[in-house]
């Protein structure tokens, strides 16, 4: 099948939702110190991708040795252009009023081939002038040193699955704390290791489509948890005091519902793989992997033959140098799924042979105008106070939210979107007293939407991504969210049904 056809294929499946003009309003209103904003990330923005001494990244590679790999067959080469457009899209974040801008740092602009030897000096200065611009606009910035795309030739001594990329990562991140801490109040390590290690690693849902479930994921989680570990004590004992600083990690999480009353046991264990694989070691108060997750992955290794688990096993000094080392729970969330008991089907050797359960969508929720999640604004409130019972009560912060659509400027489902979610997002500060103290929207622009390239869009600002001058053009959401911002309260939108 053609590019075309596969674009063709994705508009087909997605069904339209059925949008009632009800008017929803909240009574709740924001705080003056919690802080809203939007993100992005450095491959989905930045272009540029050979320019001004930058190396090759795994996204460069798979896109250009597989460009079927992308269904619409498109690359980050050019992207949204930020790399010279920064100051465009500084003036559209003070159009929007926004009180922080999440961007992460590409490491292949920093170190060309990932090897911390002599900064490219033109990178360390492309985000320095970033941050200058932000701050010139008192728009406050937050870094994110990794959003997944990693130098090419650390891909090919193994990645994550090399227990060398902890001292790699930290040489790394010092060269970034030493060139922005004095500037730079909210850090974050990584993005995502879900998205880096069990579809990145397990599965081929993103860079390097490794596609070894069971296996290279958890090698994957193990030295990623550590090398996050590193960063942190790195910064906790040299560079906090000089900005009074915060650093965490952002996981993602999606709100693992029961499928029925007798699949909580199930969902619970979803919750756990998915959720506590990574935020169990940091944020529990015994630290290590989940108990459930040793079991299950102990008991089908054995079953299969294997001496040992696949997971493998933290020493108590290391349970003991992970725990606690984040500041704040970053969380992406876009969705909520149905989760019900499926024990394994075979001894094959997958994640999700080992978790046994699946998930699914519930026919009555109303998807995305793109057909991609389902709109859930009540999960998002139930897992902010999932987080807060489980990790004892941490600060919050949502570095992501967003849902897709093919690009409309009046993005009716959009705003519904977001203003459903912030609602549930301030019954949860206010009802369920959940310490969230900032919100990004993902994204401020339509960009490289890693495997669905530019079918996919999340922009509150619509991206032209056949015109050279990549013009950004203001959505009906950006006009919402902005009056969000403004006002401190969530405006009326059209509810969904
Ligand atoms: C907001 O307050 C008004 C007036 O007190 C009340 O009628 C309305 O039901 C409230 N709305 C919500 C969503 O709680
Ligand atoms: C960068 O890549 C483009 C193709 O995207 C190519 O035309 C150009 O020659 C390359 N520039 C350098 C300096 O290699
Ligand atoms: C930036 O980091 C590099 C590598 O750590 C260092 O050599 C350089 O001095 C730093 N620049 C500043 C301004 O701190
Ligand atoms: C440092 O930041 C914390 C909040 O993160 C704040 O409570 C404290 O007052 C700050 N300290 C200084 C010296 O600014
Ligand atoms: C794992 O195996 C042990 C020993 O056979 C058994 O007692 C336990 O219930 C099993 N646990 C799970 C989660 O399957
Ligand atoms: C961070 O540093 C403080 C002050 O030195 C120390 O009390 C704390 O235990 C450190 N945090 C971690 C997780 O090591
Ligand atoms: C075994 O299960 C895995 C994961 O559920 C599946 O991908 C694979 O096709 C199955 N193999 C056989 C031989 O049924
Ligand atoms: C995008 O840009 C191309 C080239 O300039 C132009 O032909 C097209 O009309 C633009 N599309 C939109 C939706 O503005």
């Amino acid at each position: 099948m053609g590019p075309n056809n596969k674009v063709i294929l994705l508009r087909l499946i997605s069904l339209i939702s059925l949008i009632t003009y009800t008017e929803c309003a909240s009574n709740y209103t924001f705080s003056s110190d919690f802080l809203l904003g939007t993100a992005t990330s450095s491959y989905q923005i930045e272009g540029a991708w050979n320019e001004s001494g930058k190396g090759g990244n795994i996204w460069d590679f798979i896109t250009h040795n597989t460009p079927e790999y992308v269904y619409d067959e498109s690359n980050g080469d050019i992207a949204c252009d930020s790399y010279h457009k920064y100051e465009e899209d500084v003036a559209l974040l003070k159009e929007l009023g926004v009180d922080f801008y999440r961007f992460s740092v590409s490491w292949s602009r920093i170190y060309p081939n990932g090897y911390p030897y002599n900064p490219n000096a033109e990178g360390i200065a492309y985000y320095n002038n970033l941050i200058d611009a932000l701050l010139a606009q008192n728009i406050t910035p937050m870094l994110t040193m990794y959003h997944w795309d990693l130098p090419q030739r650390l891909q090919e001594l193994g990645g994550w699955t090399n227990s060398y990329m902890v001292q790699l990562f930290t040489e790394y991140a010092r060269t970034l704390l030493e060139n922005y801490s004095d500037r730079i109040k909210y850090w974050i390590t990584i993005n995502e290791p879900y998205q880096i290690c069990n579809q990145g690693y397990g599965e081929i849902a993103y860079a390097p489509a490794l596609g070894m479930s069971g296996r290279a994921d958890y090698l994957c989680a193990h030295n990623l948890l550590k090398s996050h570990a590193e960063v942190y004590h790195l910064f906790n004992d040299t560079y906090r005091s000089k900005n009074n600083a915060t650093m965490g990690i952002t996981l993602s999480a999606s709100w693992y519902e029961p499928g029925s009353s007798e699949e909580e046991e199930a969902a619970e264990r979803a919750r756990q793989f998915r959720i506590g694989l990574y935020a169990n070691p940091i944020f529990s108060t015994n630290g290590d992997y989940p108990q459930v997750m040793k079991d299950y992955i102990g008991n089908q290794s054995s079953a299969q033959g294997l001496s040992k688990s696949r997971l493998p096993q933290f020493t108590s000094d290391e349970i003991e140098y992970i725990k606690g080392t984040s500041d704040f729970f970053g969380l992406n969330h876009y969705t909520s799924r149905l989760t019900r008991n499926s024990p394994a089907s075979n001894n094959s050797v997958s994640f999700d042979n080992d978790l046994q359960t699946e998930q699914w969508f519930d026919s009555s929720w109303p998807m995305d105008a793109a057909g991609r999640n389902a709109i859930v604004p009540w999960g998002f409130r139930k897992l902010l106070a999932w987080i807060k019972n489980t990790y004892n009560s941490p600060v919050i912060h949502v570095t992501e939210n967003g849902c897709p659509d093919f690009g409309e400027l009046e993005d009716n489902v959009r705003v519904s979107y977001y203003g459903s979610y912030l609602e549930a997002l301030l019954e949860a500060i206010n009802e369920d007293y959940v310490d969230v103290q900032s919100y990004a929207a993902w994204s401020l622009m339509d960009n490289f939407e890693w495997r669905y390239g530019y079918v996919y869009r999340y922009g509150l600002y619509y991206v032209n991504m056949t015109d050279p001058n990549r013009p950004r053009i203001a959505k009906s959401s950006a006009a919402f969210y902005q009056d969000v911002i403004a006002n401190r309260v969530v405006g009326s939108y059209p509810s969904l049904s």
